[in-house]
């Protein structure tokens, strides 16, 4: 009898200490305290969504990648009146020699609304690394912009991206596009989580509300490319009124180089720009077994080369760990599809917004359930990514405040203030993340790790302290 007992009490100590050590208990709530006031919409008649003087002068102007490698670039702007020119001039710094591309124009009409004419223009075979000027317009309303051409996608390029998701178009959204922009560390391309104007959250989703969010971010996004995710506001699915297409106002006005990567769709594409392979996910369209997303991620994942680029990030717009209570488990379904995927592949770390408020994850992995095993907790694992919930770019909507007691384990860090995310990537093995608070100076990062490249890494080098 007392033997057993000794044996019992043996094993159940030594699950203890195994489970201590494979999650640490100390994940931090942080006790800041912000102002809880709700912020509106800018008003209509705001500096940050003035139209640009001149007749039919372009606006909205933005750019993304417009390849698989990072020597094109789309060129998107909208022209009020009358179709304009759908030419881009474009030249290299300290070249006098100026190039011109064709785009195409889309208008679409929602409800009562109907668009200007949206233009897209991709821009091929760019130099790397190179300052370029480009001109949109016609006639005395051209306005000239320029952007940076990230180096040729390798192992030990620096490069520097910034995070926002869910910014929407308050005083808030305006004070993380300032932070972001005036960010001692300048971030270089942003990846955006999804969720842009929340213009469905006005009667009948007034689309004016698409064309100021594209007026607002124009200050950044002309400059250097934002990569999109779609989000559910970008949904904008409204069979009451008759607009049954999801996704039309977003798939018109923001275009990625979706088949460049093999992709079908819009909604779901990879890219790769210095030393990180991208890949942005949608949590709104079919992701199953057989599904046209989950055949491309299928052959994806294994064409990405971690000696080309050693930082494989994905982007999704719901996310897969979020111990807050709004959305709690919403991502849990794509985590069931995907995350053994990710844990096999090594993703160094995923980004995802929805959940109003920043998190950010242990290296922790939950891929052992099969229906009747048990196993159904996150563990340790060094292999899986570290995720990361940041979608506190400061909408309408506000801030989601509740979250499930106690903080699961999983949970490192968590707090629901206004901010945005740059990931610096040093070289193959080290990239430093740090989260900005809207409230605080500039420079200062409110949480930050060491991220050691899941590839490139031996794992005995991290510790519960650096991930
Ligand atoms: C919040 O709003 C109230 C009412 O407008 C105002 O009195 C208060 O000063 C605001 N709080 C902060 C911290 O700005
Ligand atoms: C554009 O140029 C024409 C001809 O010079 C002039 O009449 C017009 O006022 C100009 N428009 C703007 C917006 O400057
Ligand atoms: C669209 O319809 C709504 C509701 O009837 C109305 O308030 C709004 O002014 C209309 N907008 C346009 C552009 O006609
Ligand atoms: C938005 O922020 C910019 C840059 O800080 C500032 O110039 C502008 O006045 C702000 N606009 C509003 C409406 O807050
Ligand atoms: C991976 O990339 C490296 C560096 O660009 C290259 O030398 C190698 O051939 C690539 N491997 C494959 C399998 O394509
Ligand atoms: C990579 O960057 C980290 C952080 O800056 C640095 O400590 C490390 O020495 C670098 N590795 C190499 C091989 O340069
Ligand atoms: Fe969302």
């Amino acid at each position: 009898m007392e033997v057993r007992w000794g044996c019992f009490a043996g094993v159940f100590l030594v699950g203890l200490i195994l489970g201590f050590a494979e999650i640490s208990s100390g994940g931090i709530t942080s006790s800041y305290v912000r102002n809880a006031n709700l912020s509106l919409d800018m008003p209509l008649d705001s500096d940050v969504f003035r139209v640009p003087p001149g007749y039919n002068a372009p606006q909205q102007v933005h750019i993304t990648q417009g390849d698989h490698e990072g020597k094109g670039v789309i060129v998107s702007w909208v022209t009020p009146d009358e179709p304009g020119s759908k030419t881009v001039l474009y030249w290299a710094e300290n070249s006098e020699f100026k190039n011109s591309a064709d785009g195409f124009i889309l208008k679409y009409k929602y409800f009562n609304y109907t668009s200007g004419y949206i233009h897209h223009c991709t821009i091929k075979d760019l130099e790397f690394d190179t300052k370029y000027y480009y001109e949109v317009g016609i006639g005395n309303t051209t306005r000239q912009f320029w952007f940076i051409t990230p180096p040729r996608p390798g192992p030990d390029v620096p490069y520097t991206f910034g995070l926002i998701g869910d910014l929407g178009q308050t005083h808030d959204s305006n004070r993380t596009v300032t932070h972001y922009e005036l960010n001692p560390t300048k971030g270089q391309t942003l990846l955006f989580v999804g969720d842009l104007s929340y213009a469905d959250d006005y009667p009948f989703h007034d689309n004016t509300r698409w064309d100021t969010w594209g007026r607002f971010i124009e200050r950044s996004a002309a400059y250097q490319p934002w990569i999109w995710t779609a989000g559910n506001h970008e949904l904008d699915f409204a069979p009451q009124i008759g607009e049954r297409k999801p996704f039309k106002p977003y798939t018109h006005r923001y275009h990625v180089p979706y088949r460049a990567s093999g992709s079908t769709s819009p909604l779901w594409h990879s890219i790769k720009r210095a030393s990180a392979y991208i890949i942005a996910l949608s949590s709104y369209s079919a992701y199953g077994k057989y599904t046209p997303q989950y055949k491309w991620l299928e052959k994806e994942l294994p064409k990405v080369n971690r000696t080309e680029t050693p930082w494989l990030i994905v982007l999704m717009h719901s996310p897969m760990y979020n111990s807050y209570v709004h959305h709690y488990m919403e991502g849990e379904t794509m985590r069931v599809m995907y995350e053994p995927w990710f844990v096999e592949y090594k993703v160094d770390v995923v980004f995802a917004g929805h959940v109003h408020a920043y998190e950010r994850s242990e290296r922790i992995s939950n891929i052992a359930y099969n229906i009747v095993n048990g196993l159904c907790t996150p563990i340790r694992d060094q292999s899986a990514p570290v995720y990361i919930t940041i979608g506190d770019g400061g909408n309408l909507e506000g801030l989601v405040t509740g979250m499930t007691e106690p903080q699961p384990s999983y949970s490192a860090f968590r707090e629901h203030s206004f901010g945005h995310g740059i990931l610096d990537i040093k070289n193959k093995t080290h990239a430093h993340f740090g989260w900005h608070r809207n409230q605080d100076g500039y420079a200062v990062e409110a949480d930050s790790l060491w991220l050691h490249n899941r590839y490139w890494n031996s794992f005995k080098a991290s510790s519960v302290a650096a991930l």
